[in-house]
């Protein structure tokens, strides 16, 4: 038993905090507004928005249990289902989910999305109610174009409550809606989320922090450098990994106490992981490097010529149908890619040019998150 992590489960992703510092105004603007739909008798639709870490999910969640405690709205109580459509990327999987939520259950096979819808709907008469439903992560599914939001956003059963509806993306995924369904989310439905600060991810460490370490076991100041370490990419999951990487170290080293040296072996500890985290904060352009150097090393090799990677580079971008950059801008996205630490750029030796390789991450299973991540070819979709 260590003698610093006294409640690690509070630093767990899944833990749900009850404050959330910095985020104060969008829980309150959120919880107002759907609020104030369901009195009307209504349901709202937002699209809520911001990088990893940034506190959609957190914020999605909180607002669930805000909104559920509130009681009763027009004599109905308000129910929230939640689901992450990150793995489920189509329509039917995720109103599966939808009808489990309503204590209903279909085959997953042999059911039209009318069919199913109905059968939701039979769920929800059985127990009236507002319903707020989460639908996180759902960038994949709204590209590969979906009939299930246009359906969620048009029900008005409202007899049974409404159907109020929080779509959560890293960006704007407005645009591949069909029209109907964009014109109800519309500008005012949209929550952009900044990227945290240094001085809010200090305060969520600190809250953080006092649930889950035994007091006294960290001095004030030895969660600045945690802080500033997220502080670029204004993630406060990267953050809270830190901080719970800084006190396992504590306690492998038998220490009462976090010190400097466990932050600094959190951040060693932790490149490889969050750098898989990182790829869906970098513009496309880098992805797209990536990707070549990932297919250029799918074999044996384990560098590639810089050269050989920016022509690889050029037909990726043009596959996806984007203008592929000028040979400086590529080499400005390698180098800032190398910073992140997803590449390595092995400098020109006489007779032979740079080469890229990619050591920290295999790269078949780069391949694949990069794949699953790009958006699809336009071409393809219409
Ligand atoms: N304002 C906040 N206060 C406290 N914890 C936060 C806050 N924002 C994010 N977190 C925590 O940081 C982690 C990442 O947040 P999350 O909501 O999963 O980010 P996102 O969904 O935007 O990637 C979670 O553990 C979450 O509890
Ligand atoms: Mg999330």
């Amino acid at each position: 038993m260590g003698d610093v992590l006294l409640h690690e489960e509070t630093l767990d992703m899944a833990y749900l905090p009850p404050r959330l510092p910095g985020r104060e105004r969008e829980l309150a603007l959120l919880l107002g507004r759907f609020r104030g739909a369901l009195a009307r008798g209504s349901g709202d639709h937002l699209l809520l928005t911001g990088g990893i870490g940034s506190g959609k999910t957190v914020l999605g969640h909180r607002l669930a249990e805000d909104l559920r405690s509130v009681g009763r709205v027009r004599g109905l109580p308000v129910q929230t289902l939640y689901v992450n459509c990150w793995r489920r990327s189509n329509d039917r999987t995720i109103l599966l989910e939808l009808l489990r939520g309503v204590g209903t259950h279909l085959p997953d096979r042999g059911y039209g999305l009318a069919e199913m819808l109905d059968v939701f709907e039979q769920g929800l008469r059985k127990s009236p109610g507002h319903r707020l439903i989460v639908l996180d992560e759902v960038g994949g599914l709204v590209r590969q174009g979906t009939r299930l939001v246009y359906l969620l956003t048009r029900s008005r059963e409202v007899a049974l409550g409404a159907i109020s509806l929080l779509l959560i993306a890293p960006d704007d995924v407005l645009p591949y809606l069909d029209p109907a369904s964009r014109s109800s989310f519309g500008v005012t439905h949209r929550l952009p989320l900044a990227r945290y600060s240094e001085e809010t991810l200090l305060s969520i460490l600190e809250a953080r922090a006092a649930l889950a370490l035994r007091p006294g076991s960290l001095a004030a100041e030895t969660l600045r450098p945690l802080a500033r370490a997220a502080a670029s990419g204004g993630d406060a999951r990267f953050a809270l990994e830190l901080l719970l990487n800084a006190a396992r170290s504590a306690e492998a080293e038998g220490r009462r106490e976090i010190g400097p040296e466990d932050v600094r072996a959190a951040r060693g500890a932790l490149a490889p992981t969050e750098g898989e985290l990182r790829l869906e904060a970098l513009p496309l352009p880098a992805l797209f490097v990536l990707l070549a150097c990932a297919r250029s090393l799918h074999g044996p090799k384990d560098s590639v010529a810089t050269e050989m990677a920016r022509r690889s580079y050029a037909s990726i971008a043009e596959e996806y149908g984007a203008r592929p950059v000028s040979r400086v801008t590529f080499w400005r996205n390698v180098k800032s890619l190398e910073r992140d630490g997803f590449l390595d750029v092995e400098p020109a030796r006489p007779g032979d040019s740079a080469r890229l390789r990619l050591d920290a991450v295999p790269v078949s299973r780069l391949e694949m998150l990069l794949e699953e991540r790009l958006p699809r070819r336009r071409s393809g979709k219409a």
